[in-house]
């Protein structure tokens, strides 16, 4: 009822602060409250379109965030979910109630990874939200926080390097897990040596092409993109530079 009622409501602020009194669940407690998108609307993946670079695509940039900075073990994944809360799909990550799509940088998700105080996730000692991933998530809660895909259109591996490829790869599908703090498999993917060391001994693209003997990874997300897989290859094949 209250789903159905909020858009009348909210045009008028007498009306929308009864309406917070009796609906204090997504009250920040701060005078915030988030716009509860209905997680069964948009839980369709809307995917056909070739990939833009004006809309940020939830399946190709977002959940990849969130599973490797928030869904890990021991924090918000299906079986740790600290304080209730899981970021491992679409569903739970809208379930929270901390997205507010009118208002994205006001969102409890976002102000959550954005501010340096003490409630900043994820929590010290592990990296903090880097300016590229909070942009990812600020611009999709803008456009709708939606369940919402693409198809790449061509894969250009004309010019792999370290720093404009694998890097940001790393840094929003990987290092979540894979830091000085947090290191999965005592593996630090947090500099250019760490990475080269899973490069050359051949775990690197077994893991993230989901060979058997490896572990896939990222662990418990989506595979990489076929494109980025084929990223991986060319940059290894080339002598995994520091380029
Ligand atoms: C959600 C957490 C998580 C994410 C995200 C993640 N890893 Fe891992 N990774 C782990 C853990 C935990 C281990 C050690 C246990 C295991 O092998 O499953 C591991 C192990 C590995 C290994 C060793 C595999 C082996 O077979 O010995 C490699 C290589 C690796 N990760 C690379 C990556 C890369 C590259 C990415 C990003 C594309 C990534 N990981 C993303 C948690 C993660």
């Amino acid at each position: 009822m209250k789903y159905t009622n909020f858009p009348v409501l909210i045009p008028s602020l007498l009306v929308s602060s009864i309406f917070l009194a009796y609906s204090c669940e997504h009250d920040q407690g701060d005078g915030i409250t988030n716009v509860p998108v209905n997680p069964s609307q948009g839980n369709e993946v809307t995917t056909g379109s070739a990939c833009s670079p004006d809309t940020t695509y939830f399946v190709q940039q977002v959940l990849p965030v969130f599973q490797s900075s928030c869904a890990m073990s021991g924090c918000h994944d299906a079986a740790t979910h600290k304080e209730g809360i899981v970021l491992d799909s679409y569903s739970r990550i809208i379930a929270t109630g901390g997205i507010n799509v009118s208002n994205p940088t006001k969102s409890k998700i976002y102000r959550a990874m954005a501010n340096g105080g003490e409630e900043s996730m994820p929590p010290f000692p592990a990296t903090p939200m880097n300016s590229s991933q909070l942009a990812i998530i600020s611009k999709w809660i803008g456009q709708g926080a939606k369940n919402n895909s693409c198809i790449e259109s061509g894969c250009d591996t004309s010019n792999v390097k370290y720093s404009t490829h694998i890097k940001p790869l790393i840094q929003n599908a990987c290092q979540g897990c894979h830091n000085a703090a947090n290191a999965g498999g005592g593996i630090d993917l947090s500099a250019y040596s760490g990475v080269k060391a899973i490069a050359d001994n051949g775990k690197f693209f077994g893991s993230v092409s989901h060979l058997s003997g490896y572990s896939a990874m990222p662990k418990n997300g989506n595979k990489l993109t076929d494109c980025q897989i084929n990223m991986v290859k060319i940059w290894i094949n080339k002598g995994a530079l520091q380029n």
